[in-house]
């Protein structure tokens, strides 16, 4: 088992890719954090991880409040003591055009997906430097390295997530690594509010493999990310995404 003995809190885990990276890295013996806002969802997932035979908890959790985001980490150290694998995983998703978007949702966009990630990693990167080891993996998109018309803010922050995982390998160091997988069109709840397959069949046809992602073919990044085999990739925006834009 590559991860025995790892704390992993997964955020954005009720759901999609987050989802399937738990239940992988539970697989691999950690115990996991599963974290979201929909109680139910998150029960379904760590009943699934126990009756599989291994350990996970829930934390409920809105990443738009901060004190929710400290909750998060406050009860894995309550409950497992330490952490060594963080996933900043949970994203919102906001397709409305520039001039049409308020502030609001401008900034509920940034605090989901920029400013939850930056503040639970201040809090777990103590507990990781002290232990001389641990693991950050960032959320980041293709919508990170490309602009489209319309998600404005979405392309925004996930540009922005880019920037702070650089910032994180080199000021977390050399105990922490950081790297950020940015997918491509992943078959998720996500997706399926703007449209599904159909409305990413464009991205199917241009990407050289045909095909869209799931959610295993992130869970499967983010292991390699949370070992040792990858300990010499830092700082590192990793694509996932069949090779689309290339
Ligand atoms: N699917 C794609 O094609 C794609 C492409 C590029 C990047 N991404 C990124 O991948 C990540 C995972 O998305 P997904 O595709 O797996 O979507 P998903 O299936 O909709 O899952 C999103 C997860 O994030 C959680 N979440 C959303 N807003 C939250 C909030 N305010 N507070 C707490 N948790 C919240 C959701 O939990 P609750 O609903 O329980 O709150 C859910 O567990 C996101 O960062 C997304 O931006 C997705």
């Amino acid at each position: 088992m590559k991860l025995k003995g790892k704390v992993a809190i997964v955020t954005g885990s009720t759901s999609g890719m987050g989802r399937a990276t738990a239940e992988l890295f539970a697989r691999e013996g950690a115990k996991v954090v599963v974290t979201g806002r929909n109680e139910a969802r998150a029960k379904e997932v760590v009943d699934k991880i126990k009756a599989e035979g291994n350990e996970a908890i829930y934390v409920t959790a809105d990443m738009l409040k901060m004190d929710d985001v400290k909750k998060i980490f406050d009860v894995t150290m309550e409950t497992y003591g330490t952490v060594d694998i963080l996933f900043n995983n949970a994203g919102m998703l906001s397709i409305t055009p520039l001039q049409e978007i308020s502030l609001e949702e401008w900034e509920n966009t940034f605090r989901v997906n920029v400013t939850a990630p930056m503040y639970l990693t201040q809090l777990c990167a103590p507990v990781m430097k002290e232990k001389g080891k641990g693991v950050i993996i960032n959320t980041g998109s293709v919508a990170g390295a490309h602009a489209h018309h319309g998600p404005a803010a979405y392309c925004s922050s996930k540009h922005a997530i880019g920037g702070l995982t650089k910032s994180m390998a080199y000021e977390l160091g050399p105990e922490i690594r950081a790297n950020a997988i940015l997918p491509g069109a992943i078959m998720t709840a996500m997706v399926d509010s703007v449209g599904g397959e159909a409305a990413v069949a464009h991205l199917k046809e241009d990407s050289p493999l045909k095909r869209v992602g799931y959610p295993d073919d992130i869970a499967n990044v983010a292991l390699f990310l949370a070992t040792d085999e990858s300990s010499f990739i830092n700082g590192q925006l990793i694509r996932v995404d069949g090779g689309i834009d290339i």
